[in-house]
C-alpha cells in the first residue's frame, strides 16, 4: 500500500506495534516457562498480562480513530523473537539462560519503547491528545518493565559470578 499522509503513517505504525504486541504475548508463555530464577518468572509473567492490557489500549485507540483494528507484519519483533527463541534453545546452562532471557525481553522492551515513543509524538502533532494519553499509558509500562529487567539482569549476573557458571 502506498502511504501518503501523516494520518496514514500514523494508522500504519499503529498496526505495526499491534502485530507486535500479539506476537509478543503469544512467545511469552514459553519464556515464563523456561526462566529458572523466581524473579525473572515473575516479570515475565506479569509482562504477559500488561501485555493484553496494551492490546486492549490499541484496539480502543483503533476505535478513537474509527478505523478497523489490523495488524501489519513487523519484520523487526519477528526477528527479535527468532533470536529469542534461538538463545533459550541453544543455551544449556539455566543462570546464563535466564541472562539471554532478560536481554531479549530488554530488547523487545526497547523495541517497543521506541514505537510508542513515536507513536505519542506523532499523535501530538496530530492533535490526538487522546490517543496519545491512551498510548502514554503503555509507554510507561514499558520503561518500568525495562527498569524491573535490568535488575533482575543485575542479580543474574551476581548468581552467576558467585557460582562460576561464567568461566
Ligand atoms: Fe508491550
Amino acid at each position: 500500500m502506498r502511504i501518503k499522509t501523516m494520518d496514514e503513517l500514523f494508522v500504519e505504525t499503529l498496526k505495526d506495534i499491534y502485530y507486535a504486541e500479539k506476537h509478543i504475548v503469544k512467545a511469552l508463555p514459553d519464556m515464563v516457562k523456561k526462566a529458572h530464577g523466581g524473579e525473572l518468572k515473575k516479570a515475565l509473567e506479569n509482562l504477559r498480562s500488561e501485555t493484553k492490557e496494551q492490546i486492549n489500549r490499541l484496539e480502543k485507540a483503533f476505535e478513537m480513530l474509527d478505523v478497523s483494528p489490523r495488524a501489519r507484519k513487523c519484520e523487526a519483533i519477528e526477528g527479535i523473537l527468532r533470536e529469542s527463541e534461538e538463545d533459550m534453545a541453544a543455551i544449556e546452562d539455566e543462570d546464563v539462560r535466564d541472562a539471554g532471557m532478560i536481554g531479549s525481553a530488554q530488547a523487545i522492551e526497547h523495541y517497543e519503547i521506541c514505537r510508542y515513543g513515536t507513536l505519542i509524538e506523532w499523535a501530538k502533532d496530530l492533535g490526538r491528545n487522546d490517543v496519545a494519553a491512551l498510548l502514554g499509558q503503555s509507554l510507561e509500562q514499558e520503561k518500568n518493565a525495562d527498569k524491573l529487567l535490568t535488575q533482575i539482569a543485575r542479580s543474574t549476573t551476581n548468581r552467576l559470578a558467585a557460582g562460576g557458571a561464567a568461566a
